[in-house]
């Protein structure tokens, strides 16, 4: 079954001096995938996600995610689509600093209204999960930044979204923290079947996925599926990359 289904989307930012973000784009994925997406600076990756959470509009083309065409929800209904089926990973965490760790994990089911002990068990059991159970009554400002990304993560997916999105989730890791994230989130692909949508400029990162889709100047540039060779997986990917920098 596809998750995705982009139909030649574009969007164009700005009235008066316009820029397109994404040029008449076409992709689909299916249930379960973890795809990466890579391409160089201000090649429309991250408004390519903001396109697919419904946070921006397409300027023409459809966009369905799950089965639901997001243009044809109203606003209520797109809050209630992303808050149930998104789980949202931002490089630069994106946490409330008001709040305690266990406190931000939680905010998904608040706005589900769900039962405080039930949000406990299930804050408790993400936690555990990512190894930030003993910091869970800390704030924001006490932690980590390995700490932060992984309550980030419990956060997008406390409530078992059916997509996760991120957006260079270990951009602002070290690379032993980074390689923790990417099993956190392969496991997670692997054994829940969470379906994967990540950015990223690094390759160790990418190596991840089942399938690297490269975009350049807003649209799909070429892609690249893994087979059962890893290595060769890499080096398809560093190919690639060399070719679009022009390097
Ligand atoms: N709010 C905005 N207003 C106008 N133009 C924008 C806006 N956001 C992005 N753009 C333009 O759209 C294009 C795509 O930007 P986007 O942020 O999607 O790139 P990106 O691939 O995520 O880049 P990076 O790797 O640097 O994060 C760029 O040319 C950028 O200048
Ligand atoms: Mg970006």
């Amino acid at each position: 079954m596809n998750l995705l289904e982009l139909n030649n989307v574009s969007h164009v930012y700005g009235d008066i001096v316009k820029s397109k973000g994404l040029d008449n784009l076409s992709l689909t994925t299916q249930k379960g995938e973890f795809v990466a997406i890579m391409g160089p600076s201000g090649s429309g990756k991250s408004t390519l996600l903001n396109i697919i959470s419904g946070i921006l509009p397409a300027t023409s083309g459809s966009v369905i995610v799950a089965g639901r065409n997001i243009a044809n929800l109203n606003d209520e209904e797109a809050a209630l689509f992303r808050r149930n089926t998104l789980g949202f990973v931002f490089q630069d965490f994106n946490l409330v600093e008001t709040l305690t760790v266990r406190e931000n994990i939680m905010l998904p089911l608040m706005f589900k209204n769900e039962g405080i002990k039930s949000m406990k068990e299930k804050s408790e059991k993400v936690a555990k999960s990512l190894g930030i159970l003993h910091i869970l009554n800390k704030r924001t400002q006490e932690i980590s930044g390995g700490q932060a990304q992984r309550t980030a993560i419990a956060r997008a997916i406390v409530h078992q979204p059916e997509l996760l999105l991120a957006d260079e989730p270990t951009g602002n890791l070290d690379s032993a923290n980074s390689e923790e994230v990417m099993k956190i989130f392969e496991n997670l692909n692997r054994n829940y079947g969470m379906s994967t949508f990540l950015v990223t400029h690094d390759v160790e990162t990418a190596t991840y996925s089942q399938r690297v889709i490269f975009i350049k100047d807003g649209k799909i540039y070429n892609e690249i599926r893994k087979g059962n060779n890893l290595i060769e997986y890499r080096e398809n990917i560093l190919n690639v990359l060399s070719v679009i920098r022009g390097v």
